[in-house]
């Protein structure tokens, strides 16, 4: 089953949006299979963001994406990484479509809200960065096994 990881940044977080963030993915019908609140290192941060490593915007990222909590989430379902882009929405919440959650919370880049996986592959490779193993629970929505 496909898996994404969606983090909920700490202007999310400050904001008090944690509970709304979360619902929308909850009444879309994907399955929460990994979830924690923590303060990111530096080094997390910088492998996080690590392709953007040569950009202008890098240490100010890294900056406030370790300033304050951030709640880490890992999320299943088919299709689940490109509809959670859609969710989110555009990178500049100006630009974000009403209805999405940057386009509905956020006004600046630099204070989006939220990070989700751009693809399969970065997908795989930033649930291995931020979970353990042990920390993701695969089960079963029963209330809903005709949604899946
Ligand atoms: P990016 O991966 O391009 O966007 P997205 O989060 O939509 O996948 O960029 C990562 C983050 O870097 C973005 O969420 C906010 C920040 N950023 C800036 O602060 N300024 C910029 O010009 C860009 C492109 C990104």
């Amino acid at each position: 089953m496909e898996r994404t990881f969606l983090a909920i940044k700490p202007d999310g977080v400050q904001r008090g949006l944690v509970g709304e963030i979360i619902r929308r993915f909850e009444t879309k019908g994907f399955t929460l299979v990994g979830l924690k609140l923590l303060n990111v290192s530096r080094e997390l941060a910088e492998q996080h963001y690590g392709v953007h490593r040569e950009r202008p915007f890098f240490g100010g990222l890294v900056e406030f994406i370790t300033s304050s909590p951030v709640v880490a989430m890992v999320w299943e379902g088919d299709g689940v990484i490109a509809s959670a882009r859609k969710i989110i929405g555009a990178t500049n919440p100006l630009t974000a479509e009403p209805g999405t959650i940057r386009g509905d919370f956020g006004l600046n880049i630099g204070r989006n809200l939220i990070h989700g996986s751009d693809a399969p592959e970065t997908a795989q490779q930033e649930v291995a960065l931020w979970f353990k193993d042990e920390e993701l629970v695969s089960w079963q929505p029963h209330l809903t096994p005709w949604l899946h």
